[in-house]
């Protein structure tokens, strides 16, 4: 039987870490949509494209193919053929990406590849809108969340170990930042689901979080019947 879980949450909550070993314990797809955004985020600056120019934005989603390709490590993504994964990670990525995210042209283009991804069988899907919008049938959602401060410093410790020069501070005004706009924008807010299970994971290491997916999952606890 296929399994649908979704995993939503700000920058930095572990969706990443958390949602690939998921995808790697149950041997199912995972889908790392936040991925996609940061490719297309690529292509528009790679063109000079005005991050204040939404038209021209949805513009460029509607004439661009983004795939992910499953990996035996992790994911790759292309855009028109071309990889970029190393890319997307680029600190200017994540400064602009949000940018990109809200224009409703891109979120629709999206969410079609993404559902489609989806029909393929079993699936851990990642992002902002997963339990909300994309597969609002999913079998399990869960939130995860931590404070700004604790995420800034995972971010910290992943650019540092990608050579990337790191200021705390800076990062964690600029996490505020992303989250407000990703959690004010007119289409797909980040948001929990009405029925997703929230967890914090500043005082939880990834693994520890994956086991408490995993008991979920085994205790029958899907959505829509432990929410509240
Ligand atoms: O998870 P991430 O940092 O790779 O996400 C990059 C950006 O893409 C983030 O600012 C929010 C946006 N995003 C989104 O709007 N919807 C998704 N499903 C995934 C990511």
């Amino acid at each position: 039987m296929a399994v649908v879980i979704t995993l939503d949450g700000p920058a930095g909550a572990g969706k990443s870490t958390v949602s690939r070993a998921l995808a790697r314990r149950l041997s199912c797809l995972y889908l790392d949509t936040g991925a996609m955004y940061r490719a297309l985020t690529v292509k528009a600056l790679d063109r000079g494209i005005s991050m204040d120019d939404p038209r021209a934005i949805g513009e460029l989603a509607a004439r661009t193919e983004i795939r992910l390709v499953p990996d035996p490590d992790a994911m790759r993504v292309t855009v028109d053929g071309e990889d970029v994964t190393e890319r997307i990670r680029n600190p200017e990525v994540s400064r602009n990406v949000s940018y990109v995210a809200r224009v409703p042209e891109v979120r629709a283009e999206m969410v079609r590849v993404q559902r489609k991804l989806g029909e393929g069988g079993s699936v851990v899907a990642e992002g902002r809108d997963m339990g909300t919008v994309v597969f609002p049938h999913a079998d399990l959602k869960v939130y995860l969340e931590a404070s700004p401060h604790e995420r800034a410093r995972r971010r910290a410790s992943d650019l540092a170990l990608a050579g990337h020069a790191v200021d705390l501070e800076a990062l964690e005004a600029e996490i505020r930042q992303r989250d407000h706009l990703d959690a004010t924008r007119d289409v797909a807010p980040m948001a929990a689901a009405a029925d997703a299970i929230r967890l914090v994971t500043d005082d939880l290491s990834a693994d520890q979080v994956v086991d408490r997916i995993l008991d979920l999952l085994q205790g029958g606890a899907l959505a829509g019947r432990t929410a509240g």
